[in-house]
């Protein structure tokens, strides 16, 4: 298909322009209607832990499917269910839920790849660096088994001690030396550079010597350049609410790590709706709080028995919770576009979508080569479809595939109208860079450094596997897109 100018004599130009102003003027996001479309507009994902063997009742993928847009294996990534004998790994029902998920346009958490619960018995009987060594290769082999297909891991699992000491809790593991956390850290980092390396524990609602212990053990990863990139806050939660649990995600954010909601659940009672819907607040307002997880779906999921502690009940409706966490995400500002005259935050992950078509711009079939051609695809917030502004100075920036690594590259350096735009690996070229120039209403154009020329949707296309290529700036819809912050 021909670029939109070509098909367009100057006179019918104008028409189209003023046709697509009015689409500009058209109201923007209307109210999500489900948990995974209201926190997507809020550039946030909206997840739930999965027990694979729910997958076949129907009531519950139902559920599932509709309103979740982010998946965690309640059990069947743990060190007992993938290593249950010294070396030989298992990964049946990790792999079930990773093809639940990409089948479905849902991004996976990773849990656990350490904790002092639901070890193996053979791991349970070990000690020393023997135990140090079967801990660190669980890790290796694990993440990178399922490197790439990850958006986060809980590297370690509930390490800190409960009570005042803010101390470690004594476990196999922590009597290995005390720098088995970061060790594990380092090997999951190798093992799989793209997924976020989290710290996960539970009783951290507010600031007290558990969380802050936790917060002066990521300040010194942080100073001394251990990877980690996020801290994940389970909040099991009463009837209850600390009143600085905004503030303590903050203060953790304000290291320069993203926070989680990772198990969230919490005590039925008359306030467990306030609850539910204040969490998901303290989250919105933490620009690094990237996501929630709920742990479980229906009441009758919940490893909480009778406390009927989550969004659905035990016939699969909907509870005063969920209208409650509905509500919050609705209400909630917009964070996703930077502000007209901000730069674009390069620590962050974009979906970019089209003014014209609301679609995404992806990398198609999800591929990982150099020259794979790049397309608009239904937004899902998969991987490929997420990008990063890497800085090249001077006000330009590539554009980073978080799925394959490689980078938008207009192809061949081409200065033709038409030019495809593929992904290529980061070289740095004129090609590779785009500057970013403001459209109205929050949208941008992406200038290529080389050409001048705009990314635009080839011929304004609005279907599934529409081309993207360069073509003159002209400020068409089909040449703007919203960066919407996912991560
Ligand atoms: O699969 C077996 C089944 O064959 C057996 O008959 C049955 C007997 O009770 O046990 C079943 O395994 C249980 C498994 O859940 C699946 O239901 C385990 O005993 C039980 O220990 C396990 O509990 C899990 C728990 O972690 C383990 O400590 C819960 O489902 C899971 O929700 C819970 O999740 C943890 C997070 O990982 C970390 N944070 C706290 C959170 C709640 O405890």
């Amino acid at each position: 298909m021909k670029p939109l100018r070509t098909l367009l004599s100057t006179a019918t130009l104008a028409v189209a322009l003023t046709a697509g102003m009015a689409v500009a003027m058209a109201p923007t996001a209307s109210a999500g209607t489900t948990l995974k479309q209201a926190a997507a507009e809020k550039g946030r994902y909206f997840g739930a832990a999965v027990a694979t063997g729910k997958l076949s009742d129907s009531q519950y993928v139902g559920i599932l499917n509709r309103e979740f847009n982010s998946v965690v294996a309640e059990n069947e990534m743990k060190w007992d269910a993938t290593e249950p004998e010294q070396g030989r790994f298992s990964y049946s029902g990790g792999d079930r839920l990773v093809s639940h998920a990409q089948a479905n346009g849902m991004s996976v958490r990773g849990h656990a790849l350490l904790w002092h619960q639901q070890q193996p018995g053979w791991a349970q009987g070990l000690s020393g660096s023997a135990l140090r060594n079967a801990a660190i290769n669980h890790v290796t082999q694990v993440a990178t088994y399922y490197r790439g297909k990850i958006y986060a891991w809980d590297v370690v699992n509930e390490a800190f001690a409960d009570g005042g000491s803010g101390g470690r809790r004594d476990s196999n593991l922590q009597r290995t030396g005390n720098d088995w956390i970061e060790a594990a850290f380092r090997a999951a980092r190798a093992a799989d550079p793209g997924a976020k390396l989290c710290y996960n524990d539970y009783n951290t609602d507010g600031i007290n010597a558990k969380s802050t212990g936790i917060y002066n053990m990521v300040r010194d990863f942080k100073s001394r350049g251990v990877p980690i990139d996020c801290v994940g806050f389970q909040s099991h939660l009463g009837t209850t609410l600390a009143g600085d649990y905004q503030a303590n995600l903050q203060r953790f954010a304000d290291l320069g790590v993203d926070v989680q909601i990772t198990e969230l659940d919490v005590m039925t009672g008359s306030n467990q709706a306030n609850i539910f819907g204040a969490v998901t607040r303290a989250c919105l307002a933490v620009t690094r709080c990237t996501g929630i997880t709920v742990w479980g779906v229906r009441d009758s999921d919940s490893w909480r028995g009778t406390d009927n502690a989550l969004l659905f009940d035990r016939s699969g409706n909907k509870k005063a919770a969920y209208d409650s966490v509905l509500n919050a995400l609705n209400a909630g500002t917009n964070p996703t576009t930077p502000p007209p005259g901000s730069p674009v935050d390069t620590n962050a992950w974009y979906v970019l979508v089209n003014r014209n078509s609301g679609r995404a711009l992806d990398v198609y079939n999800r591929a990982t080569n150099d020259g794979a051609r790049i397309t608009q695809w239904s937004r899902n917030d998969g991987a490929w479809q997420q990008w990063q502004f890497v800085d090249s100075g001077g006000g330009y920036y590539r554009l980073k595939s978080r799925h394959s690594g490689k980078v938008l590259d207009v192809y061949n350096f081409s200065t033709a109208d038409g030019a495809a735009i593929v992904q290529w690996g980061d070289g740095n070229g004129t090609n590779q860079q785009f500057r970013i120039a403001e459209s109205s209403g929050g949208y941008v154009r992406l200038l290529n450094r080389n050409s001048g020329k705009a990314i635009e949707v080839q011929g304004a296309s609005t279907a599934d596997g529409g081309n993207i290529v360069q073509y003159a700036d002209w400020g068409g819809n089909n040449q703007q897109w919203q960066l919407v912050r996912i991560g």
